[in-house]
C-alpha cells in the first residue's frame, strides 16, 4: 500500500480514494475472552459467534476489517476454541488469509496479542490492527492508521465518547491526541477523569507488539498501556464519535443485531437488504405476525400467527407461537415461546421452553433447556 504525505489534514485524507489511503494490511482479533456477562448465550457458543443479522457476529468485524484492507487475520482463541475454524477456515469466503492461535490457558489481552506475534509477516515498523471481538462499530479504520502513521504513534487507539464511562478503559488525552493516563474500569469516582474511553481498536507498530512480555498473563490495558506511558511511548488517541456498541451483555447484543438488521450499524456482512426485519431463508412466518425494528429470524425458525416481534433476535430452528409479543429480547436455536407470551428485554436459552400465556421482563435470563410452564410466570418489576 503506497505511503500518503504525512501532512495529509483529515478532510484531505477524506477525498483521497479508499485504495490509495494507508491500510494495515494485517489484524489480530482478540476472541477468547468468556463472555460471562452474556450467559447464557455464552454456554454453548463464544461471544463472537453468537448470530447477529443472521451470521456470527465476527463475520461482521472480518468483512469490515477487509473492507479497509487488512488480508491477513490472527484470530486469538481461548474459550470454545474450536468452533472457529470450522465456521471460517482459511478465510478465503471473506477474501482473507485466517490463523487461529489457541491458548490453552488464557492470556489475557496482552498476552493474546504477544502469544500471535510469531504468526505476523510485517515488517518492524509496519502498522498491525488489533481489534476486541465484541465491537460493533463505524469507525474509519483506516483514517486510525493514517493518523498512526502521520503522529508517528508507537500505538494508537480509536476512543469514543459515552456517558458512563465505569465499565471502560478511561483513556484522557492532551490537546495534541496524545494519551495522558490509562484508568480501566475505574472504582472512585475521583477516577472518573474523562468520558472518553478505549474503544477496542488499536493500531500497534509491529515491534511494540515484540515488546510484551511473554509465556504469563498480560491485559494490555492494565499493564500493557500504562508500562508504556511510564516509559515515555508514544500512545496516539483519536475520538471518532461515529456508532459504537461493546456487545458484551444481552441488552446491547440485542440492539446491535437490530441496528445491523435496519442498518444503522454498517457492515457489509448482512445478508439481505436492510430494513425493519431480516428472514433467513428456510424461515416460516405467518402472514399476519408482525416483524419490526431489526428484528431477526434465522433459518429454521417459526414464528406464529398474529405473533409480533419487535427488535428482537429469533436464533435458528426457535418457535414463537401465536399471538406471542417479543420485544427487544433473544430467543435461542431451538428455543420454544408460547402462545400469548409477552417477551420484553429479556433472554431465552438454547433450547428452553416457555409455556403459553407467561410475561418476563426487565433482563430476565431463562437458561438454557430451562422449562416454565404454561401461566407460571408473571415477572414485571413494575408489579
Ligand atoms: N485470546 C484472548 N485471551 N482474548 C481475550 C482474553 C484472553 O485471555 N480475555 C479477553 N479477551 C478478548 C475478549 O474476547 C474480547 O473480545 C476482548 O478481549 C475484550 O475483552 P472484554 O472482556 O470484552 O473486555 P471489556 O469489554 O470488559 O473491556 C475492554 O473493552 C472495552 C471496550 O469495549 C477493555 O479493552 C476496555 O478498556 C474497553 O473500554
Ligand atoms: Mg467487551
Amino acid at each position: 500500500m503506497r505511503a500518503h504525505p504525512a501532512s495529509a489534514s483529515a478532510s484531505a485524507r477524506a477525498s483521497v480514494p479508499a485504495g490509495e489511503r494507508p491500510a494495515a494490511r494485517e489484524a489480530i482479533l482478540l476472541v477468547g475472552g468468556k463472555g460471562t456477562r452474556l450467559r447464557p448465550l455464552t454456554v454453548h457458543t463464544p461471544k463472537p459467534m453468537i448470530p447477529a443479522a443472521g451470521v456470527p457476529f465476527l463475520t461482521h468485524q472480518l468483512a469490515r476489517a477487509r473492507a479497509a484492507g487488512v488480508e491477513h487475520v490472527v484470530l486469538a482463541t481461548s474459550y470454545l476454541a474450536e468452533v472457529f475454524e470450522p465456521h471460517f477456515g482459511d478465510g478465503s469466503a471473506l477474501g482473507l488469509h485466517l490463523e487461529y492461535v489457541t491458548e490453552t490457558d488464557p492470556l489475557g489481552t496482552g498476552g493474546a496479542i504477544r502469544n500471535v506475534a510469531h504468526r505476523l509477516h510485517s515488517a518492524p515498523g509496519e502498522p498491525v490492527l488489533v481489534l476486541n471481538g465484541d465491537i460493533l462499530t463505524g469507525l474509519d479504520i483506516r483514517a486510525l492508521v493514517a493518523t498512526h502513521r502521520d503522529t508517528g504513534a508507537d500505538i494508537s487507539l480509536h476512543l469514543t465518547r459515552v456517558e458512563d464511562p465505569r465499565a471502560f478503559g478511561l483513556v484522557p488525552t492532551d490537546a495534541a491526541g496524545r494519551v495522558t493516563a490509562f484508568l480501566e474500569k475505574p472504582q472512585t469516582p475521583e477516577e472518573i477523569v474523562t468520558d472518553q474511553i478505549n474503544a477496542g481498536c488499536y493500531v500497534f507498530t509491529r515491534s511494540v507488539i515484540d515488546t510484551i512480555p511473554s509465556g504469563r498473563p498480560v491485559s494490555v490495558e492494565r499493564e500493557v498501556f500504562p508500562d508504556l506511558l511510564a516509559t515515555g511511548a508514544h500512545l496516539q488517541g483519536m475520538v471518532d464519535s461515529t456508532y459504537w456498541l461493546d456487545l458484551g451483555t444481552p441488552q446491547a447484543f440485542v440492539r446491535g443485531s437490530a441496528d445491523l438488521v435496519t442498518g444503522r450499524a454498517p457492515s457489509p456482512a448482512v445478508p439481505g437488504r436492510r430494513g425493519e426485519y431480516l428472514v433467513l431463508p428456510g424461515a416460516q412466518v405467518a402472514a399476519d405476525a408482525k416483524l419490526s425494528g431489526g428484528t431477526c429470524v434465522s433459518a429454521g425458525a417459526v414464528i406464529g400467527s398474529g405473533a409480533r416481534v419487535d427488535g428482537s433476535t429469533v436464533l435458528a430452528g426457535a418457535v414463537v407461537e401465536p399471538d406471542a409479543v417479543v420485544k427487544n429480547s433473544l430467543v435461542g436455536a431451538r428455543a420454544h415461546i408460547g402462545g400469548r407470551t409477552v417477551l420484553d428485554s429479556v433472554v431465552v436459552g438454547d433450547g428452553a421452553h416457555i409455556g403459553p400465556d407467561n410475561e418476563l421482563r426487565h433482563g430476565v435470563r431463562v437458561w438454557c433447556d430451562a422449562r416454565i410452564d404454561g401461566g407460571a410466570i408473571r415477572f414485571s418489576s413494575d408489579q
